[in-house]
């Protein structure tokens, strides 16, 4: 395998020894976390939400669900978690340890001050004077925290990021991102804000705000908290999407750092955050799910992927793909696929595609002796037969 250095990565004014980065989450809740997180390889990580000593966090048992598929396989995950449990002092000398045993990654302090930008301010100032790389400000949380006028309620306000980004970058030397939350209606809007007040980049996207699922026998949603539950944030797979269509929004509209954050597991996640503008992912369900060992073939992979595309580093992947993201209305209306079976030895007849075509789409196909039949005249070319067929038999053909 090449060296890892091949993937050292420019972070704005910070230079990172690879893209990947654990998130400010439980895997980034102590000292300890973060020095395993950094031995299995990690490039950076952000830490568990610091906020002042003086407001009271207390969570609740149990916090989380999850919606998972037919195997067991985890398709998402919602927390009604709240910040750190550690005091102010201990992630001041927390920061100094770290600092000292992996001088060579970066290490972000999120913090989460109360209504008054002036609490926001003393603890950059504490975090910045303990040695953190960076500030990254939690405008996002989605539950508990808006309740008190905090998380996501100052950053569905874009006046509110500003006033909050403006006041923290005036009072801190180090660079401050600004953490996005994706339940607004255009994320673009407090992402301009956050660059108008200063910010150094941005971090997106914090969890969505979701419930995951209901006990069809109790009537209540979990997770259920002594009967009760409450709206949670999402994350992992299932909300990738999200955060993909987010990134590119932002990336596409300010020329700031981005940190990509949402449903990373693999390496080909990071490429697509890479491609659509991020500068840098954060990874935070699929480290609590399988461990911080993941990064050892995310680096590998992203290693291999890149002499394989002739990149010398992930900075070149950066944006390529906003290249051929356009308006709706400016896509081509001159080109058709045609849907056709590229390898007949796969397909076993299920007639998927002919059920999933008659009731949603144009009836074009039929079966003949157990073989799909594609009628081009009454085909549209939506795509949705290849979609549905579940051995890989359908491809398509592109008609000028
Ligand atoms: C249990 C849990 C706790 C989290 N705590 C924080 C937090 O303290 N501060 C923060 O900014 N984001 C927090 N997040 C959000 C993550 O940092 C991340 O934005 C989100 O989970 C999406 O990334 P993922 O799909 O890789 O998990 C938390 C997420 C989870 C699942």
């Amino acid at each position: 395998m090449t060296d890892q250095s091949d993937l050292t990565t420019t972070l704005g004014k910070l230079t990172l020894k690879n893209p990947f980065m654990l998130a400010s989450a439980p895997p980034t809740a102590s000292v300890e976390h973060i020095l395993r997180g950094f031995r299995a390889g990690w490039g950076g990580a952000v830490i568990k939400t610091i906020h002042p000593d003086g407001m009271a966090i207390r969570d609740v048992s149990p916090r989380f669900a999850a919606w998972k598929g037919a195997g067991g396989e985890l398709l998402g995950f919602e927390n009604i978690e709240l910040l750190s449990k550690k005091s102010v002092s201990y992630w001041e000398a927390g920061i100094g340890q770290i600092r000292e045993e992996f001088p060579d990654r970066i290490l972000i302090a999120s913090i989460m001050g109360d209504p008054d930008p002036k609490s926001w301010q003393e603890l950059a100032g504490t975090v910045q004077d303990a040695g953190c790389d960076a500030i990254e400000l939690n405008v996002s949380c989605p539950h508990g925290m808006p309740e008190a006028g905090v998380g996501a309620a100052i950053g569905q306000n874009p006046p509110l990021v500003n006033q909050l980004t403006r006041s923290v970058v005036k009072s801190v030397k180090v660079p401050v991102y600004v953490k996005m939350t994706p339940n607004i209606t255009d994320i673009t809007l407090p992402a301009k804000a956050a660059a108008a007040g200063g910010a150094a980049g941005i971090s997106a996207i914090n969890s969505v705000q979701s419930l995951c699922g209901v006990d069809i026998e109790t009537f209540g949603p979990h997770p259920s908290v002594d009967g009760m539950s409450t709206h949670g944030g999402y994350s992992g797979p299932a909300i990738k999407p999200i955060g993909l269509g987010r990134v590119a929004a932002i990336a596409g509209c300010i020329d700031l750092p981005v940190m990509g954050i949402g449903g990373v597991s693999t390496w080909q996640d990071a490429v697509e955050y890479l491609l659509l503008g991020a500068s840098a992912v954060q990874v935070c369900t699929a480290v609590m799910w399988n461990g911080y060992g993941i990064v050892k073939e995310m680096n590998r992979g992203l290693v291999s992927y890149l002499a394989w595309k002739g990149f010398s580093s992930p900075d070149e992947l950066r944006g390529l793909g906003l290249r051929q993201l356009t308006a709706h209305q400016s896509l081509s209306r001159d080109v058709r696929i045609r849907p056709v079976i590229t390898d007949a030895k796969k397909c076993d007849g299920c007639g998927r595609c002919v059920v999933a075509c008659r009731d949603g789409g144009y009836g074009a196909i039929r079966l003949v002796k157990k073989k799909p039949i594609i009628d081009p005249a009454a085909c549209d070319g939506c795509g949705l037969c290849i979609l549905v067929c579940p051995s890989g038999a359908l491809g398509a053909l592109e008609d000028q």
